[in-house]
């Protein structure tokens, strides 16, 4: 039987209607041990402050320890986590844990539990996204002398070293990871709020070091300290860091979703560009010859649940008036599921980079395009003293000439060039075309 942490002015029952439908126990259970860490603390405070005896204090923290290494099962009839955990230690040390909640309400414990799990997981998230880099690095140095087209508006525009095109990605996931480090050392852990207006117990005991009891509930996060709360109501009304977390994860997202756009078009029988491993492909069940890249279109699709995520917690905020209403409840599952989907993600992708294989001959048939080598052409007229704009114009009606007349360049006499500019020498010209020279002959790109 569930016991509510809460209920000595009632003198009915709750509506079961209404129970169901305010509890967040099926979700916030995940908060567990980050719970049980700020109970832990919580109960060091106490001790400190004198409300209970030093073994009162090491008796109540041992047995959370013991609930926290346990597993954690949730159990659907408790209305949610805080009371759950609350209901396994009075089962536990009987009455003394009718003490645990001295000094505190659930709109503290859960602004510390979530912020503890947010540090936690965007940890996570940053280590993942360092696995992905790493991928992608030795992708990019194996096929370093890799020439494929490089696409504007999804149409051939100039050739592009691919260990360049996966640096864009690169550059893109080191830029989150350094949004997600500071998204990490920017959330401080405070304790003191109470339910709004703090507590009775001086501000000095709430000065902890926190790592010991982490490590010993298996977070993996180092240097974790308490302060006490600078404003109780600011601690129990805002939730910057969810939205946070939610608008860095959807920028991971996003960039995810692009790379994941990429692989599937490269893997079209059109382009033929790459071969994704069998192993991180789904079939049909009607159609027996389709491998098909069922895990990037989902990588695609989360973007935009992410997004929903961010929009839709962004949503119950607004307008919401200080302090803590229970609309905030609602922060947990697009916080959740936000993470858990962008670790997925990132689990997956790696996967697929270290054995993504790229198919050069099918790369190189797409460079004989002789338009890749347009800009070269008009560079090469800036060169011999042509203004660009006129260069450009020139090279545009000899590229239409081509098309129109089903030729190339390179096979153009002398005469037929001259007709668009004297400046042409046929010998130079042909030399143009060539993907290795065309990428070389970009100077401004700083590698490093
Ligand atoms: N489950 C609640 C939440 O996530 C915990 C706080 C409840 N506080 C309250 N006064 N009813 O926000």
């Amino acid at each position: 039987m569930s016991k509510k942490l809460w209920g000595g002015r009632f003198e009915k029952a709750t509506n079961p209607l209404v129970e169901e439908f305010t509890k967040s126990i099926h979700y916030d259970y995940k908060l567990a041990k980050y719970d049980i860490l700020g109970s832990i603390v919580h109960v060091g405070i106490l001790g400190s402050a004198g409300y209970l005896k030093p073994k009162e204090v090491s008796k109540i923290q041992t047995a959370l320890l013991k609930i926290g290494n346990g597993r954690f099962t949730p159990d659907l009839s408790y209305e949610d986590v805080h009371s759950q955990i609350q209901d396994m230690l009075e089962r536990q040390v009987g009455d003394l844990a009718l003490k645990l909640h001295t000094a505190r309400s659930r709109n503290d414990q859960v602004v510390f539990a979530t912020k503890v799990y947010c540090k936690d997981n965007l940890a996570e998230v940053a280590a993942l996204c360092a696995g992905v880099i790493d991928a992608l690095k030795s992708l990019a140095k194996a096929n370093s002398g890799v020439i494929i087209p490089g696409f504007t508006h999804m149409q051939h525009a100039q050739p592009i070293y691919l260990k360049d095109y996966l640096g864009a990605y690169i550059m893109m996931l080191e830029a989150s990871v350094d949004k997600v480090k500071i998204a990490v050392s920017d959330i401080k852990l405070t304790m003191g709020a109470g339910a709004v207006a703090g507590t009775p117990i001086d501000a000095k005991h709430y000065n902890v070091s926190m790592g010991k009891y982490a490590k010993k509930l298996g977070i993996g996060l180092t240097g974790l300290n308490l302060e006490p709360t600078k404003n109780s109501i600011y601690t129990v009304s805002d939730r910057s860091f969810v939205a946070e977390a939610l608008n860095v994860t959807a920028i991971i997202a996003t960039h995810l979703s692009r790379f994941a756009e990429d692989l599937i078009i490269w893997s079209t029988k059109e382009f033929d560009f790459v071969d994704i491993d069998e192993a991180f492909c789904t079939g049909s069940s009607l159609m027996p010859q389709k491998k098909n890249a069922d895990a990037l279109e989902l990588i695609r699709a989360s973007a935009g649940k992410l997004f929903g995520n961010r929009i839709g917690f962004l949503a119950v905020m607004k307008g919401l008036p200080l302090s803590y209403n229970r609309d905030m409840q609602l922060d947990k599952e697009p916080l959740f599921d936000s993470f858990e989907t962008v670790i997925g993600e990132l689990k997956v992708l790696k996967g697929i980079f270290k054995t993504l294989k790229f198919n050069e001959d099918k790369i190189e048939t797409q460079l004989d395009d002789e338009s890749l080598y347009a800009t070269d052409i008009v560079y090469y007229l800036v060169d011999k003293g042509a203004a660009f704009k006129t260069a450009h114009t020139i090279v545009g009606k000899l590229i239409k000439y081509t098309i129109d007349n089903s030729i190339e360049v390179k096979t153009m006499t002398q005469h037929e060039l001259n007709i668009f500019s004297d400046k042409f020498v046929k010998a130079e010209i042909v030399k143009l075309f060539d993907p290795k020279i065309s990428v070389e002959s970009k100077k401004s790109i700083n590698r490093g």
